[in-house]
């Protein structure tokens, strides 16, 4: 199995069986911290978007640069007929989060809730991550940013590779109604780096 199960905590791994996330319309918190992380006109990709309302929440709070992407076209196609006449400016377009090909550099900001975690939950789930995390860190400009949401501490370690200096930030906040801390990780990549991975 994969390493995860060494943290052999309950929550870590009811979190990461169960996917229970904080809600960004339930969150005064969690509005607070990305409006106060991300710029108004950032060019944003939200990763495995899923059938969350995430990003119709963030693109309805003014964030009208923002991208969602999946892997599933299923849950793409779901998401597309439920927006395009309330949002046709919101994008959900298919992707796969470890092998973008897109340009070197070409996002301000990676938005993720759940997809480091379904990720890991993979049986080469260590493989993806890592190609994940190089991935996130060539699309970023110099002095972007990827922000994890995560449901319990310890799975941001896994985007963690020595030859990717990331500058990381933590910030707890309660999740209401299920009761616990949401965890948001922010994965800054320096000013000076270069722009894709060597
Ligand atoms: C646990 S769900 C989280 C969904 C959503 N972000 C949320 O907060 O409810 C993980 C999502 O990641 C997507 N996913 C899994 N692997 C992916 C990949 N390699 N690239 C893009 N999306 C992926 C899945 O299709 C799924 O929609």
């Amino acid at each position: 199995m994969i390493a995860i199960w060494g943290y052999n905590k309950t929550h870590l791994l009811t979190d990461i069986l169960f996917f229970r996330y904080i809600s960004y319309s339930q969150s005064p918190e969690l509005r607070e911290f990305m409006r106060a992380s991300l710029e108004p006109d950032a060019l944003i990709v939200q990763v495995g978007c899923g059938n969350s309302k995430l990003g119709v929440n963030l693109f309805e709070d003014g964030f009208r640069f923002l991208i969602n992407i999946d892997i599933s076209r299923a849950v793409l196609a779901q998401m597309q007929a439920k927006y395009r006449k309330k949002h046709p400016g919101l994008a959900f377009i298919a992707g796969d989060a470890t092998a973008l090909g897109w340009p070197d550099a070409c996002v301000d900001a990676i938005v993720d809730k759940g997809t480091l975690q379904s990720l890991l939950l993979l049986a080469d789930g260590m493989t993806r991550v890592e190609s994940f995390a190089r991935e996130a860190w060539r699309i970023l400009r110099p002095g972007g940013k990827m922000i994890q949401i995560l449901g319990a501490k310890g799975m941001q370690i896994y985007l963690r590779q020595k030859d990717l200096p990331w500058a990381v930030k933590h910030k707890a906040v309660p999740r209401k109604g299920i009761g616990g801390m949401a965890h948001m990780y922010t994965f800054m990549k320096p000013h000076n780096a270069a722009g894709g991975v060597e």
